[in-house]
């Protein structure tokens, strides 16, 4: 697992429809030693994925998260609300090459999964992927830094 995760407690959360899985998530992290904050949802009563995802995205510009994971049920809506956040970098990641992408090169640090695209075994191939992998730096350096300096 990458360093970063090591230093402060993963965030994550979800809402209803990605509730089960954000559980399943939740039970692989503690099996690789993963510290984590459960933000959410607790139960599978309809909400609003954006609360959930603000709530994590606010944790990470203030410094309280490096990294977090968000459950919908395609991923898309979690990922368009935690980007509206300052030096958030949501990606939404369907196998273990976009996983690992999101993290070498664009320095993901907000892993998106859709409950309803993705089944348990890719699913958990995405989360490890995304969790041991690491930014590659160099000539992405700068390019990241676009995203931000606009
Ligand atoms: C809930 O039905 C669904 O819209 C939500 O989980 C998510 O997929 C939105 O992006």
């Amino acid at each position: 697992m990458s360093e970063e995760i090591d230093n402060k407690p993963l965030a994550i959360a979800s809402d209803h429809a990605g509730y089960a899985l954000k559980e399943q998530v939740k039970i692989w992290l503690s099996q690789w030693g993963v510290a984590y904050r459960d933000l959410g949802a607790f139960d599978e009563r309809a909400t609003d994925y954006p609360d959930y995802a603000h709530a994590v995205a606010d944790g990470i510009y203030k410094g309280q998260f490096s990294l977090a994971i968000l459950v919908c049920g395609s991923g898309l809506g979690m990922g368009m609300a935690a980007n509206r956040h300052a030096g958030v970098r949501a990606a939404v990641c369907t196998d273990s090459f976009t996983a690992r992408s999101a993290r070498t090169h664009n320095d993901a640090n907000v892993l998106c999964l859709g409950s309803r695209v993705v089944g348990v075994g890719v699913a958990r191939d995405i989360v490890k992927t995304f969790l041991e992998a690491s930014f590659e730096g160099g000539r992405h350096i700068g390019r990241v830094a676009k995203i931000e300096n606009r």
